[in-house]
C-alpha cells in the first residue's frame, strides 16, 4: 500500500535539484538555517516569484508579506477577477504597490471572468472596494501593456525553472497561460496556491472560494503536471489574526504596516458582522509563508482533482491519499463498475500548520 507522507524538505529543494540560482555552498548554507530564520538572505539566494492575485483584504497582507520577505524577489503582480471585479483587483494591486514603495514592479491585467462561468465575487467579505472599505489614494502607476498571461509566459521562458508562482485568487490566469503554452508547467519550479479544502468549503459546503469561482481553470492547473503546493482551508482557516497582531500593525512605522493594520481592523469588523468567531483568516498570507518556508505547514502527497460537473459540489477539491482511485460510475450505465486509476500524487497538500510562528513571521515582517 502506498502511504501519503509528510514532506520534510528544504524551501530551496526545487532550485537545488535543478542547480539553479544557487551554488552547492549556498544551498548547504541556506538549508542548515532554522525554520523562519532566513532573515539575512543574500540577493543570490532570493527566489523569483510572480504573485497572481485578486486583492482582496487578505491578498493585500499577503502581498505586503512577500514584498517584505528577503527570500523573495517579486517579479510581477497579475490581478484576476475574484473577490471583486478585475477593474478593482487591478487598481488595488497598483495601490498596494505604491503604498509599500514598490511602484517599479510590473502589474499586468488578467482575466475579467472565469473560463466558462459567470463571475461570483466576495464583496460581502472584502467590502465593495475589495479592501474592506479602506480608501487609499488613486494609483499613479499604470498596468503594463502586456496581459497577465503574456507577462507570465515571457518571464518564465526568459528564465526557465527559475520563476515560481504564488496564486492567491481564482486560477483563471494560470490555466489560460497553461492552455496557451502547454510547455509552461514544466518550466515553473513551484506553483503554490491558496485554494481548495479537504475538510469542507467556505462558499458552499463543498467548495473553497478560489476554486469555486473557476473550477474548470483549477482542473486544468491540477492536471497540468506543474509542481503544485495546495494551501487550502484545512490550514488557512486556523491562521487568524489576533487583536495584538492588528495593534502591532496599526502602530507600525512603515506605511504598509499601517495600511495592513487598517485593512485588518476593518476586516475584523466585517468578520464580526458575519458572526464568525475569531479574527480575519490569513488565507493568502499562509500561501506566501508556505512558499517561503514549507516547514510552517505539514505537507502530504496527494492526488487532487476538481469537481466540475456537480450542481451542488462544483469546485470541490477531491483528494486521494492512496490507491484505489475511483471516479463516480457513468450515469448512463449505472451498472458499470468504476475503473480505478494508478495513484500518482499531483500536489503537496498542507494539512497541518504551526500557527504561532507563521503569525509572528507575518506581523514581524509587515509591521517591522
Ligand atoms: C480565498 O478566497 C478569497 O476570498 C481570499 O482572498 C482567499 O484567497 C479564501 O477562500
Ligand atoms: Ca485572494
Amino acid at each position: 500500500m502506498i502511504k501519503s507522507f509528510a514532506y520534510q524538505y528544504s524551501p530551496f529543494s526545487d532550485l537545488a535539484t535543478k542547480n539553479i540560482l544557487m551554488t552547492r555552498r549556498h544551498f548547504l548554507a541556506a538549508s542548515s538555517l532554522p525554520p523562519l530564520m532566513l532573515q539575512t538572505t543574500s540577493p543570490a539566494l532570493k527566489r523569483r516569484v510572480i504573485i497572481d492575485t485578486d486583492p482582496g483584504t487578505d491578498d493585500a497582507l499577503a502581498i505586503f508579506l512577500a514584498l517584505n520577505s528577503p527570500e523573495l524577489e517579486v517579479e510581477a503582480l497579475t490581478p484576476v477577477a475574484g473577490n471583486v471585479p478585475l477593474e478593482l483587483t487591478l487598481s488595488n494591486a497598483l495601490r498596494l504597490l505604491e503604498v509599500a514603495g514598490h511602484s517599479h514592479i510590473p502589474v499586468a491585467a488578467g482575466a475579467d471572468r472565469p473560463l466558462v462561468r459567470r463571475l461570483i465575487t466576495a464583496s460581502y467579505f472584502h467590502g465593495q472596494n475589495g479592501l474592506a472599505g479602506i480608501q487609499f489614494p488613486e494609483p499613479t502607476i499604470k498596468p503594463v501593456a502586456e496581459t497577465a498571461t503574456q507577462l507570465i509566459r515571457r518571464l518564465v521562458h526568459a528564465s526557465p525553472h527559475e520563476i515560481g508562482i504564488i496564486a492567491i485568487g481564482p486560477l483563471t490566469n494560470i490555466a489560460t497561460a497553461f492552455r496557451e503554452d502547454p510547455e509552461l508547467p514544466r518550466l515553473i519550479p513551484r506553483l503554490t496556491i491558496m485554494g481548495g479544502s479537504l475538510s469542507g468549503g467556505n462558499i458552499t459546503p463543498a467548495a473553497e472560494f478560489n476554486i469555486y469561482v473557476d473550477p474548470e481553470a483549477a482542473q486544468i492547473v491540477f492536471r497540468s503536471g506543474v509542481p503544485l503546493t495546495m494551501v487550502g482551508l484545512d490550514v488557512t482557516r486556523r491562521a487568524m489574526l489576533r487583536e495584538e497582531d492588528i495593534q502591532r500593525m496599526e502602530s507600525s512605522s512603515k506605511p504598509e504596516g499601517r495600511a495592513a493594520g487598517k485593512i485588518a481592523r476593518a476586516s475584523l469588523n466585517l468578520v464580526r458582522q458575519t458572526s464568525a468567531a475569531g479574527g480575519p483568516p490569513m488565507h493568502d498570507s499562509l500561501a506566501v509563508g508556505t512558499f517561503i518556508n514549507p516547514s510552517v505547514v505539514t505537507l502530504h502527497d496527494l492526488y487532487v482533482d476538481i469537481e466540475t460537473a456537480g450542481t451542488l459540489t462544483a469546485g470541490e477539491t477531491v483528494g486521494y491519499r492512496k490507491a484505489p482511485m475511483r471516479a463516480s460510475p457513468p450515469m448512463a450505465n449505472a451498472s458499470a463498475s468504476p475503473q480505478s486509476m494508478e495513484f500518482k500524487p499531483n500536489a503537496r497538500v498542507a494539512l497541518d500548520v504551526d500557527v504561532d510562528p507563521f503569525l509572528k513571521m507575518l506581523v514581524d515582517r509587515i509591521a517591522g
